[in-house]
């Protein structure tokens, strides 16, 4: 009985890797040259990321977490008790904790994330932390379909789908209103979405923010590189590439490059490609938002805005949002 489960798993594995390999090429193959922001995350990737947090020119997380210790039982008190959390993309689960605290008995909380590792670790702490919660990590990605656990999310009263961080930015704007119409279905006609959207502010703000002095950011946007050449067998040389993030003002977007410092090629499952020095790889889209545009594209999704909370200086906005 073994033997063909283990043969059907090691099939299954083969062809999620390939299918992973022509998405890589299908990337590489663009132009301007691109690779997914999900090749950011290993557990180096991860730790990375918190450590990018704690950054000075970092503003995004400080700022959300500052309107989340001021409004989270403002937030709480709408979103009723017992409630159960799916958080795509929940990395540390940080901002959760301070919603958490806030809920009246919350019944079940479903982290999402594709850094498998990473996810478990943040699942142990937090039913350590929280004994009466259900905690149930689904390690996929987000933007394919998944199945989530159905037990926890059957006995609770309300489905809420948080999405924080911002990184509904990541996609491009016609991505971003397919993302939020999925999410919807995920909360249902009864659930409602809590999204943390990055507003639009001075430029200089923005671009230190994504490349700091110490040069985090900089590790974090090559480590894409190293995973890539683990994972499937690239052969980027890192050394030839350098970090760039500038703001790309027609876009309202930061665009995180990988430039290359001097003429250099790669390979994948036996194609090759070339960089000319100062040609790059686009590595990720932050796209800020208005408050109406992140209202429009999420009217487009079926989604009415119930609440906005904002830090004094309007730089970060969590949005309530119930299906229309
Ligand atoms: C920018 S971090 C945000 C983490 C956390 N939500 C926060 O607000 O601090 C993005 C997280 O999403 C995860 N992630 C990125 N793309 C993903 C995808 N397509 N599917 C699942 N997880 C993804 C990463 O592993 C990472 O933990």
């Amino acid at each position: 009985m073994k033997q063909p489960s283990v043969a059907f798993d090691t099939r299954r594995e083969q062809e999620a890797r390939q299918a992973r390999v022509e998405e890589v090429l299908a990337g590489l193959r663009e132009d301007p040259p691109r690779i997914s922001p999900i090749w950011f995350y290993d557990r180096r990737g991860s730790l990375l990321f918190e450590k990018i947090c704690e950054l000075p020119e970092y503003y995004p997380t400080r700022t959300e977490l500052g309107i989340m210790r001021v409004h989270a039982a403002d937030m709480a008190a709408l979103l009723g008790p017992r409630v159960a959390l799916v958080e795509p993309g929940s990395g540390a689960s940080l901002k959760t904790r301070l919603l958490l605290d806030a809920l009246d008995r919350p019944a079940a909380y479903v982290p999402v994330d594709i850094s498998g590792g990473h996810l478990m670790d943040a699942a142990r702490a937090l039913r350590q932390d929280y004994p009466s919660l259900r905690v149930e990590p689904v390690c996929a990605d987000f933007t394919r379909p998944f199945s989530l656990p159905a037990a926890p999310l059957r006995a609770t009263r309300r489905r809420i789908v948080y999405f924080p961080g911002s990184t509904i930015g990541n996609f491009p704007r016609d991505e971003a209103i397919e993302l939020l119409a999925r999410l919807r279905g995920i909360a249902g006609e009864d659930g409602a979405l809590l999204l943390g959207v990055d507003r639009v502010k001075p430029k200089a703000v923005m671009e230190r923010a994504y490349d700091d002095a110490a040069g985090v950011t900089a590790e974090f946007n090559l480590n894409a590189l190293l995973h890539l050449n683990r994972e499937l067998g690239t052969d980027f040389d890192p050394s030839a590439f350098g970090h760039r993030a500038p703001w790309v003002a027609e876009h309202s977007r930061i665009e995180m490059h990988l430039v290359a410092r001097r003429d250099t090629t790669f390979s994948l499952d036996g194609e090759s490609f070339g960089l000319a020095r100062g040609d790059y790889l686009l590595t990720e889209y932050s796209h800020k938002y208005t408050l109406e545009d992140a209202t429009a594209k999420a009217a487009a999704a079926g989604l009415t805005l119930r609440r906005a909370w904002s830090d004094p200086n309007e730089w970060f906005s969590v949005l309530l949002f119930e299906p229309a």
